[in-house]
């Protein structure tokens, strides 16, 4: 944590690293003890007609009442809880509290405290055995090139969508806050596809250009970039029971079918791999993406099911036919994805397999947002995957990340 002491230090001394923190705290304390007395400093004058004196002539005169006045009229002064609402909502969005989604600003707290960078994670040990001749087989050198492939550009359209259409469509700003959260998150996840695809000296034009290139990632990029389109055209405004449900569309697109089924297939492979002790520095950087992304993902159905409260209308036999129908196709699309990738058993694994455990995850999509299980009977053959998401686990993560953060420990694999 950076103290105030430093910015009373000479400007060219540099912020301290991360390593330096936790030495640095004792200081403040005796700072605070003995303050050292503050020196006077003589401001330079402002000269007659220089542009510093045209800004104090300016702000001299400058009247804020018009700015007040038409903040006023728009959204009627000071904001209480009932005002409040997840879409088309005419409350002051700059005011955050009072709060009337709690859950919201929680999973900002929750994500602050899971903050991680990609460099912190030892690539050496994937490094050798990336370009060691007999280190990987065929199959397992597909998948890892076919994910970094996939999710290296499919977290750049998800923090699109975030920051081009969702922002401005979500009228709320604690569901705000957390979306700049989720926004940053997913830059850090880019970053780590993109430090892995440099670490390990990979073709980076195959990799980037894998969702226009491979058919079965293009598939996928594909299908969610059909529901962003409309709704980042600056000019799309909600409003009416089609642009709304425009929105509703977009949300159920993006948090349950792209976070929350087209992941799925790679995260287990490249998670069954850190399992089997390979590759087990991309494996970390997964494992703290699920993470995230678990987080995103009920962040998401929260957000849906409130809009659903809060517009009834909305939740028509229409609507719902449509978000089955959404779910399934993406589900139909990650089992292509799972075959593309998986021609034969890998890593102890194979696409039948991976079918059924996509089928488990489209059932829980289904009733997470209130609607019928699809595939009746499907069970989870990747039970740790399970443990790796849940949310007590997170919370232990949550605490321990904070000692590995200092001592640069690693995940356990157990
Ligand atoms: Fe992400
Ligand atoms: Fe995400």
């Amino acid at each position: 944590m950076l103290n105030w002491d430093e910015y009373n230090k000479e400007e060219t001394q540099v912020a301290p690293s991360i390593q330096n923190t936790a030495t640095e705290a004792p200081k403040h304390a005796e700072s605070i003890a003995k303050p050292e007395p503050v020196s006077e400093v003589a401001p330079i004058a402002v000269e007659a007609g220089s542009r510093a004196e045209a800004a104090r002539k300016a702000m001299e005169t400058f009247d804020a009442s018009e700015g007040v006045k038409e903040l006023d009229e728009m959204h009627n002064g000071r904001v209480q809880v009932d005002d409040k609402a997840m879409i088309n909502c005419k409350a002051d969005l700059n005011q955050l509290v009072p709060f009337k989604y709690d859950w919201a600003w929680q999973k900002y707290l929750d994500g602050s405290a899971n903050h991680w960078m990609p460099q912190e994670v030892n690539m050496t040990a994937d490094i050798a055995l990336w370009k060691s001749e007999d280190g990987l087989t065929e199959d397992e050198r597909t998948i890892v090139k076919r994910n970094l492939g996939f999710f290296s550009t499919a977290d750049s359209l998800v923090a699109n969508n975030l920051v081009l259409a969702l922002y401005r469509l979500v009228t709320n700003p604690e569901c705000r806050q957390y979306i700049l959260r989720q926004s940053l998150e997913e830059a850090i996840h880019t970053h780590a596809y993109q430090y892995c695809i440099e670490s390990l000296g990979m073709d980076e034009g195959e990799i980037f250009n894998m969702y226009r290139e491979i058919p079965s990632v293009a598939k996928k990029a594909a299908w969610g970039l059909k529901y962003t389109q409309q709704i980042s055209d600056p000019t799309f405004q909600t409003g009416t029971t089609e642009t709304d449900k425009q929105l509703l569309r977009n949300l159920i697109a993006f948090y349950c079918v792209l976070e929350g089924i087209f992941f799925y297939c790679g995260f287990t492979q490249i998670l069954s791999m850190g399992r089997r002790n390979k590759m087990t520095g991309t494996a970390e950087q997964f494992q703290y993406i699920l993470r995230d992304e678990s987080m995103h993902v009920n962040f998401g159905i929260d957000v849906i099911n409130q809009i659903k409260i809060e517009n009834p209308h909305l939740w028509d036999e229409e609507m719902k036919n449509e978000a089955a129908q959404m779910i399934l196709e993406g589900t139909e699309l990650e089992i292509q994805y799972a075959r593309d990738t998986m021609p034969r058993g890998v890593l102890g694994m194979n696409a039948s397999m991976m079918e059924e455990y996509l089928q488990f995850i489209a059932n829980r999509r289904l009733t997470q947002i209130g609607l019928e299980e699809e595939f009746k009977g499907a069970t989870n053959p990747f039970p740790w995957m399970s443990e790796i998401m849940d949310l007590r686990k997170e919370k232990n993560f949550f605490e321990t990340r904070v000692i590995e953060y200092q001592t640069g420990g690693a995940l356990n694999w157990e």
